[in-house]
């Protein structure tokens, strides 16, 4: 996986996401959004924001800004930012979130949808995810991860070669991923079809 061929997978998903990847995601997305315990004035960070189908999700009284790669997907968070008047978000930006433009400790809570199995090198995105966070705040994490089931492991197996054209990781194992960040979680839920992914609650140790 590298940022071209993500680039390249997500262009090609831009106009069919939200029929494909919106009902099927949004239990979890409102599982985090509900966790996030959000308070007035929270400045929210999400990374990976796509077609920007969790930004009517969250309170209006907090400020949230949205990054992504895929210049495709967020016009699509533009036009629903606009659409639906979505006051709360404060900017949809393009930005690697690998490497984010923004100083340390800007956010309240910081969180990734469906994005960590997706990215070229989750530990550096964990990395600034944390960087940007401040000390005591929160990151929240969405995603499935490699299933303990004997069947679905082998085809989770048999589809990990066509990662880079899918655009994510079918095999993206969670022990692997906590003992690399050494992320501190702090609550996990499973949520979606079948508990097949994972809401993780981090407290952000810097
Ligand atoms: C599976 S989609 C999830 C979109 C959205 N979070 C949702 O809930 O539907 C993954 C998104 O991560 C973005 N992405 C991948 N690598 C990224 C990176 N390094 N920085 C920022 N966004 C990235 C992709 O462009 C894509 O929009």
């Amino acid at each position: 996986m590298n940022i071209d061929a993500i680039k390249t997978a997500y262009r090609r998903y831009a106009r069919i996401y939200d029929v494909v990847f919106g009902p099927i995601f949004h239990p979890g997305r409102k599982v985090i959004i509900g966790a996030l315990d959000c308070h007035a004035g929270d400045n929210i960070l999400e990374v990976g924001v796509g077609t920007g189908l969790s930004l009517p999700l969250y309170p209006d009284d907090v400020k949230v800004t949205g990054i992504d790669v895929s210049a495709e997907m967020l016009t699509k968070a533009h036009e629903r930012v606009e659409q639906e008047g979505l006051a709360h978000v404060d900017a949809v930006l393009e930005m690697d979130a690998e490497q984010m433009r923004f100083s340390d400790n800007s956010f309240d809570k910081v969180v990734a949808m469906y994005v960590v199995s997706v990215v070229p090198d989750p530990v550096q995105l964990v990395k600034e995810m944390a960087r940007v966070c401040k000390p005591d705040g929160d990151i929240f994490i969405a995603n499935h991860f490699r299933s303990n089931n004997p069947l679905l492991k082998l085809a989770e197996n048999f589809l990990s070669p066509l990662s880079k054209l899918a655009g994510f990781r079918p095999d993206f194992d969670l022990d692997d991923f906590l003992q690399k960040t050494q992320l501190e979680v702090t609550e996990m839920h499973s949520v979606n079809l079948f508990g097949y992914w994972k809401v993780l609650r981090c407290r952000n140790i810097g």
